[in-house]
């Protein structure tokens, strides 16, 4: 079967209605209309599954882990121990180990700066992002940056929201320490090409931290195959939990670094004089973590794999398709990344109404979009824009709520007529 037969096969095999049964949340009615949340991008919502999970653990299996020896502690450590794996098998990490839970990819990412990066970064070293990152993969590189006198360098992205690789290339020089990008960007939906990021970086012994947090429920991620040295997600925009998120990060590397928070369970020994520290992972999750979070978390790997990014993709490859095209023929409405390899995320602006505006007043057609500068305020300024409005598709949306969209947004132009 060719790549496009088999593309349309997954298409095919993709029920989108039976899938929209998953996620309770979507017959809400919101003033008067059936919701249509086009604001996946900040979070996704959550299938029954993980709901269930979520109830379930609490409702009969809630207890502190690595502390009891009665039945239930034991219970919930083989569940936390177990959504570990999930996560392995979602990412396709070598080894359980190298699958840190923490809050969000916010902490994922501070914890490589403050851990990785106050090890190996020096005065005049330097940490390479590029200029389409969410604050939060710029922020903690700036603190750590201030704390050694190290700095950062941009590289920088085109009028279409493309990444310059050859410019990304020129600026690895002798005192790159760090290369940390974002892997699918939430503001302009660019897909960065990692693998090639990753090989141009090594080839000159640099290693790379990717931002996967967009990309991880779009499309198959395997680090193995990318040859990543970090991976950082958050759970709750891979239809989980809020207040989970995982660092993956090669075992060597998470090895040598020392612990980001001190605490109890990352211990082998403590007396006042020494402290030693535990095994991989456990070094790095000071304190009783997230335990529901993580096994909700697991359960949300388990139904994406379930249901297969080969359908997810091509669904929403066909919504990115069909909704570039609908919001194109809205008057003087203009698309902020247009970038060749891109997933379905739809950001504009449109002439003479302030995106806050639209987002308003499609809201009372029952439609949730996003406006404001989505955490990435350079993107905004590279775009000569204050703010935008985005539309992000994930696997339950359908073509009727585009549809919903677009009629929400020919309110708007009525209202502001240009
Ligand atoms: C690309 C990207 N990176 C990082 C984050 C931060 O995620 P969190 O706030 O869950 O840590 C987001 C969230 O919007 C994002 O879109």
């Amino acid at each position: 079967m060719g790549t496009a037969d088999a593309a349309t096969a997954a298409g095919l095999s993709f029920d989108v209605d039976r899938i929209r049964q998953d996620f309770p949340i979507l017959t809400r009615m919101i003033r008067e209309h059936r919701l249509v949340y086009l604001d996946n991008a900040a979070t996704t919502q959550k299938p029954k599954p993980v709901l269930d999970t979520l109830s379930r653990y609490y409702s009969t299996g809630n207890a502190n882990i690595h502390r009891g020896v009665h039945m239930l502690s034991e219970e919930a450590t083989a569940a936390y121990s177990q959504a570990r794996v999930q996560l392995q098998r979602l990412l396709n990490a070598r080894d359980a180990r190298e699958i840190v839970f923490t809050r969000n990819s916010t902490e994922s990412i501070n914890l490589v700066a403050q851990s990785y990066g106050r090890r190996h970064l020096g005065p005049g070293d330097e940490v390479l992002i590029t200029h389409m990152e969410h604050h939060s993969n710029i922020v903690p590189w700036q603190l750590l940056c201030e704390q050694v006198g190290a700095r950062i360098q941009v590289a920088p992205i085109d009028d279409s929201g493309t990444l310059q690789l050859d410019e990304l290339e020129r600026l690895i020089g002798p005192r790159t320490r760090l290369v940390s990008v974002v892997h699918l960007s939430n503001s302009l939906g660019t897909i960065n090409p990692v693998k090639q990021i990753v090989e141009i970086a090594h080839a000159r012994g640099v290693p790379v931290l990717i931002d996967g947090s967009q990309a991880v429920y779009h499309m198959p991620v395997d680090v193995q195959t990318i040859d990543c040295d970090f991976y950082a997600l958050t759970g709750h925009k891979l239809y989980g939990p809020t207040g989970i998120g995982v660092l993956y990060g090669r075992e060597a590397l998470l090895d040598q670094m020392p612990p980001y928070q001190g605490g109890g369970d990352m211990i082998r020994s403590v007396t006042f004089e020494k402290t030693t520290y535990a095994d991989l992972p456990h070094k790095f999750e000071a304190g009783t973590p997230h335990i529901a979070g993580a096994i909700g978390l697991g359960a949300a790997a388990d139904y994406l794999m379930t249901i297969g990014f080969d359908g997810i993709g091509a669904h929403e490859a066909d919504l990115l398709a069909y909704g570039t095209a609908a919001l194109s023929d809205v008057k003087g409405l203009r698309l902020i990344g247009t970038a060749t390899n891109k997933a379905s995320i739809l950001a504009f602006v449109m002439k003479g109404v302030h995106p806050h505006d639209i987002g308003t007043i499609v809201d009372t057609e029952g439609v949730a979009i996003r406006t404001g500068h989505h955490c990435t305020q350079p993107v905004m300024d590279r775009f000569g824009v204050p703010a935008t409005a985005r539309a992000s598709v994930a696997m339950y949306n359908t073509r009727d709520e585009i549809d919903a969209l677009v009629r929400a947004l020919e309110r708007v132009r009525e209202m502001f007529p240009v």
